[in-house]
């Protein structure tokens, strides 16, 4: 356990963090721990900050195979387990890439992700990027895959019948989507056979998306949100000159000297109060944004206020999945309402 972490040994009752119900009547807790290293955090570490977690009193951990250190979490979830934490009290997601989107792929992906994780089933089995290109990791924004497709809908049906089958067999418990949009999902919701019971997508004060956040909702499908504390440690290939920092933006930093807290811990206490599920990345602060999540409430007029300073600002762009010479990455978006045509 780290420094920031070690002062203080004491447990945070993980029946204090606020549970989310979905549609299926199962419940997942409203804060999970982000794995994502950004390239600049080992898996090692990574490893570590699990295990410190869930010490803490973590329950929820957002893993995906793509962030290449599911082996190294895996030791640490058998670990946890054989420490006496019961399977049924963790939640744990993982994601298929996009480059295993075909039918037996998608199958091939989850047995893999369980194997390194080493679990016999995952709560939660997401579909990362409703596009199914391939892109070597860590490669420049500018890079474009040759055989980049656009979103074709008859093709996402197919990794989602693969999805749904994942819960048939009982690999998964629940399946969901990722990094989708509103024409999008109707049309999921439209064909699906098993809803999804999250979308996982980027929010944070400066990204509060409150469209796509209420359409969920009104469909019975928790938002998950990434990026919660505005993802300071993400590559620079992330990286425009018109993005914002919502730890720096004068309201949030307000709220948190009121409240004598670090600004990150403010997003995540208002991502939760505000119903979304925050899965912020830390090695360094987890006990700080988990105890943040059981104290000290934001008053009304807090959360009426940083509802206010939303900026529309998408820090996770996606450009790598843009097929066309030309596009900007406001195409991957579906901005106009109707899903960008091919
Ligand atoms: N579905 C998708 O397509 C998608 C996309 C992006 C991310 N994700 C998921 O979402 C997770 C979170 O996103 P993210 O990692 O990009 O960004 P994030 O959680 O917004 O930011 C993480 C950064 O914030 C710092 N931080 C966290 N709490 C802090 C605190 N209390 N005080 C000071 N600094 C603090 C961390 O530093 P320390 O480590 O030093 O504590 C880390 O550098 C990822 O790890 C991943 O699991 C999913």
């Amino acid at each position: 356990m780290s420094a920031a972490n070690e002062r203080d040994s004491r447990t945070i009752d993980p029946s204090a963090v606020p549970r989310r119900r979905l549609y299926t009547g199962a419940t997942m807790p409203a804060v999970g721990l982000g794995t994502f290293g950004s390239d600049q955090v080992t898996g090692a570490q990574i490893a570590e900050a699990v295990r410190g977690a869930a010490a803490v009193g973590y329950r929820h951990f957002d893993c995906a195979s793509v962030y290449g250190n599911e082996a190294e979490i895996g030791a640490s979830f058998e670990e946890i387990l054989r420490g006496g934490i019961r399977r049924e009290d963790l939640w744990i997601t993982s994601k298929v890439w996009n480059d295993k989107h075909g039918e037996d792929d998608v199958m091939a992906s989850c047995r893999q992700s369980l194997a390194d994780l080493r679990l016999d089933y995952l709560d939660l089995y997401l579909v990362h990027w409703p596009f199914p290109n391939f892109h070597p990791p860590g490669c420049d924004v500018s890079s474009r895959s040759a055989d980049a497709k656009p979103y074709i809908h008859e093709n996402y049906m197919k990794t989602w019948r693969a999805m749904e089958r994942l819960v048939d067999k009982g690999l998964v418990r629940h399946i969901g989507t990722s990094n989708m949009t509103i024409p999008k999902l109707k049309l999921l919701l439209r064909d699906a056979r098993i809803k999804p019971a999250v979308n996982e997508m980027e929010l944070h004060p400066h990204f509060q998306q409150p469209e796509l956040f209420r359409f969920v909702l009104a469909n019975g499908i928790q938002p998950v949100g990434y990026c919660p504390v505005g993802s300071p440690g993400r590559p620079e290939r992330d990286r425009t000159p018109e993005d914002t920092t919502p730890t720096e933006d004068p309201v949030i930093v307000e709220i948190a000297a009121r409240h004598g807290v670090h600004p990150a811990v403010v997003c995540i206490q208002w991502a939760v109060q505000r119903g979304q599920t925050p899965i912020p990345f830390s090695i360094h602060h987890y006990r700080a944004n988990l105890e943040g999540v059981v104290s000290d409430a934001l008053t009304a007029d807090e959360m009426r206020a940083i509802a206010g300073i939303d900026r529309n600002c998408r820090l996770i762009k996606g450009q790598v999945f843009l097929w066309k010479d030309g596009q900007s990455w406001e195409a991957l978006w579906d901005l106009d309402g109707e899903i960008t045509p091919p």
